[in-house]
């Protein structure tokens, strides 16, 4: 069986235009520009391609961006005074550190110390607990991107049994967690594995909705899934160069074998990360209507 391609590329081109048109009526009815500023520290390169898409496309669809290019051995203290000069900023909406930091800075003190209102991320304690209780917050964008691409895609998740492979902070706590609730994109069967799981197979064969997120290149092999397994990909994984110094990227799911059995899956590149990207504008503009009182 040949399966479905899930783009995220064209899932999120489609969301950009409607939120390029939200800015622009914005801009031009409120006289509101949503700002965003993004904080990288040091110079590893995926943090670096990372940060320069966030700004390019808040660009492009007419939110203001400031990046801020720290050297690796800023201290906390500057860190810290930086990340409240923008709390205090009325032109920023939204402020993101890019994660992760050196090792010297401790990431959770950075992380709280952003205002939860600007905190578009959804790092922050107090949204960590809003999204956990179901209450309105900034989701985190790489878990909310599997969720609105899912939707967007057709794929019912009410009563699906969901295993999510990765028991990360940014994405495999927070993706389980949004899709047991009792919403849109969520009432699945959510089973968490990761590294401690005893029989990953036995799990893996059973979902409906797999979501990998385990930061091992091709982990997850076509034998390890059934039939018609709808599979989402948040994997990033450089496993080379080209001879022009472009990374070679693979996600954590083995495409090529995992293909032929699944319904849908989404490729790396072009699956997970451009959505992640356009849900972090999404709510950078959430937070700029928020401020505006026109939420
Ligand atoms: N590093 C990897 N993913 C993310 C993300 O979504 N946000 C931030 N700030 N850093 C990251």
């Amino acid at each position: 069986m040949g399966a479905k391609i899930i783009s995220g590329t064209e899932t999120a081109k489609a969301i950009r235009e409607e939120l390029k048109t939200e800015v622009d009526e914005l801009r031009q009815k409120h006289n509101l520009v949503p700002g965003l500023v993004t904080i990288l520290v040091g110079e590893d390169p995926a943090s670096q391609s990372y940060v320069a898409a966030k700004n390019k496309t808040a660009h492009a669809l007419g939110i203001h961006s400031e990046q801020v290019t720290l050297p690796a051995d800023t201290s906390e203290a500057d860190l810290l005074a930086l990340v409240d000069k923008y709390n205090k900023d009325a032109k920023i909406h939204g402020i993101l550190v890019q994660l992760p930091l050196p090792k010297h800075i401790n990431e959770a003190k950075v992380l709280y110390a952003i205002d939860p209102n600007k905190d578009v991320d959804g790092f922050h304690p107090v949204n960590v607990g809003k999204m956990m209780l179901g209450e309105q917050c900034f989701l985190p964008c790489t878990p909310h991107g599997v969720l609105e691409l899912l939707q967007r895609s057709g794929v019912e998740t009410s009563g699906a049994e969901v295993v999510v492979i990765g028991r990360s902070n940014i994405v495999g706590k927070p993706v389980a967690n949004l899709m047991l609730q009792k919403r849109p994109g969520g009432n699945a069967t959510v089973t968490l594995c990761h590294t401690r799981t005893k029989d990953m197979d036995f799990h893996t064969k059973r979902a409906d909705i797999l979501v990998v997120a385990a930061g091992v290149a091709n982990m997850i092999k076509g034998d390890q899934v059934k039939e018609g397994v709808v599979v989402i990909d948040v994997g990033v994984n450089r496993i080379g160069m080209t001879e022009s110094g472009k990374a070679i990227l693979a996600g954590d799911v083995e495409f090529e074998s995992v293909k032929e059995k699944a319904a849908a899956i989404t490729p790396v590149p072009g699956g997970v990360g451009p959505m992640t990207i356009t849900m972090l504008m999404k709510n950078t503009v959430q937070s700029a209507r928020q401020h505006a009182g026109l939420a």
